[in-house]
């Protein structure tokens, strides 16, 4: 483990925690669920309800459906990229009594919600028991974990900052789509390549927490992972001319991108612009979004000649993680059930059967890459070495309520384009809840 590693490992510690259309609004269930059968269903409540999602969890259910088999897998799948719209949903659920068996959670600040809550169970001995307590890095433990006890069971790591290209769209303007530009301002002059190339739509957008992924990365980009890890344990302050700097960027990043970008979500708008599946009706060159891609595009069964991918410039060694992980739910139906669930998340062949197909690496230590597509392998040797930054529109960087404020934001700012107003609504948001940790 690097130094830096280390020194990031510590931060996140004091953090403490750790911690339709629905694809149904009804549940569906794997199996037929009538009668008796009914006390053996499992439900798991998650947003992967469609493409390279729905393939890792199926994933996870093949091996359920082995390790689990006097039970019913119960799918209970809210569509909506970032679980937007699953999250208030669930949230609705936990007030109103009506738990399900399993939930899917952001390791970090996400969690800590439902711990601050109440709304999760300490799984400390269950994670004992089956291993897991060795099983994980100590930095993703740090985050699943509050006063020494455990919360969750993390399934995978994705990385935030990513961008995805499309080659055919980028020779348009000459531009070689396997090197990243070095700098934001180098991307931005790129983009300004494209455009002057008569490409439509140099950076693709979609709404919401895609935009919070820009913006983040953008950030990050801009001031460096030291100072971008700041921004979240209160040592960079919000309000810095370094931070306007930045949101000037990120004004001008958008300024490049589909106009319909309040309009879909990040596969919509991936199909539409970036990877049509007639390729020459492609006019989006670039696309930054988290490596759930690379598991979409293989659902789409395109070849993996269409893209090519970098970390989003000025990010190039930094990580930008997040990390799907389970509950059990207090309150919960079939919590043994359930167990068994989580038991298959954490286990070696339940992180691989999902982030085969899920873009993600295994959260384990001890998985090693054979048999994984190209992009994991690569992401595999990646984490080894980088330097880490969370993620605050997947949780692991701060509480649901700060993202809400700032994806709020967002799309105020896809209006507006106001600089001064953005910076005064993320001060804000800020102030109001970077103390998260201490009421843990
Ligand atoms: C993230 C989640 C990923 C992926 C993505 C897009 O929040 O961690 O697994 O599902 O949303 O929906």
């Amino acid at each position: 483990m690097t130094t830096v590693r280390r020194k990031v490992t510590a931060v996140l510690a004091v953090a403490a925690v750790l911690a339709v259309s629905a694809c149904s609004s009804t549940p569906s269930s794997t199996s037929t669920n009538t009668g008796a059968a009914a006390t053996k269903d499992v439900e798991v409540f998650t947003w992967w309800a469609a493409g390279g999602e729905k393939a890792g969890l199926d994933g996870l259910v093949s091996v359920f459906k082995k390790d689990c088999s006097q039970y019913n897998f119960v799918n209970a799948a809210v569509a909506g990229g970032g679980g937007d719209k699953a999250k208030t949903l669930l949230a609705n659920n936990l007030k109103a009594g009506n738990a399900p068996a399993s939930f899917q959670a952001h390791a970090g600040g996400e969690l800590s919600d439902y711990i601050a809550n109440g709304q999760v169970e300490d799984i400390t001995s269950l994670f004992k028991a089956a291993g897991l307590d060795t099983a994980f890095p100590k930095e993703l433990l740090d985050q699943i974990t509050v006063a020494g006890k455990v919360y969750s069971v993390p399934a995978d790591i994705h990385r935030a900052n990513m961008v995805w290209v499309n080659p055919v769209v980028l020779k348009k303007a000459n531009l070689d789509p396997t090197k990243a530009p070095a700098t934001v301002k180098d991307w931005i002059a790129d983009l300004a390549k494209l455009k002057a190339a008569g490409v439509a739509t140099p950076l693709v957008l979609s709404k919401g927490f895609a935009e919070e992924m820009l913006l983040e990365s953008t950030l990050l980009g801009d001031l460096g992972v030291d100072s971008f890890n700041g921004l979240y344990d209160g040592k960079t302050k919000w309000d810095g001319a370094d931070v306007t700097a930045a949101l000037n960027d990120f004004k001008t990043l958008v300024s490049y991108s589909n106009t319909d970008r309040e309009t879909m979500d990040w596969d919509a708008a991936m199909s539409k612009y970036l990877l049509p599946t007639d390729p020459t009706t492609a006019t989006g060159g670039y696309q930054l979004m988290g490596d759930w891609v690379p598991a979409q595009i293989l659902s789409l069964k395109l070849p993996e000649s269409s893209y090519t991918y970098w970390p989003a410039p000025g990010t190039d060694g930094v990580y930008q993680w997040l990390s799907d992980s389970f509950t059990l739910p207090k309150g919960g139906k079939n919590p043994e059930g359930a167990k068994c669930w989580l038991k298959v998340v954490g286990s070696v062949a339940g992180q691989k059967a999902f982030n085969t197909v899920k873009g993600s690496i295994p959260a384990r230590k001890d998985a090693t890459s054979d048999g994984y597509p190209k992009y994991q392998q690569w992401a595999m040797a990646q984490w080894k070495t980088a330097k880490l930054a969370p993620s605050l529109a997947h949780g692991s960087a701060g509480p649901g309520a700060w993202n809400n404020d700032v994806q709020t934001a967002m799309s105020a700012f896809s209006a507006s384009s106001d600089v001064a107003t953005l910076q005064k609504t993320l001060v804000a948001a800020a102030t109001k809840y970077s103390s998260w940790r201490s009421t843990l």
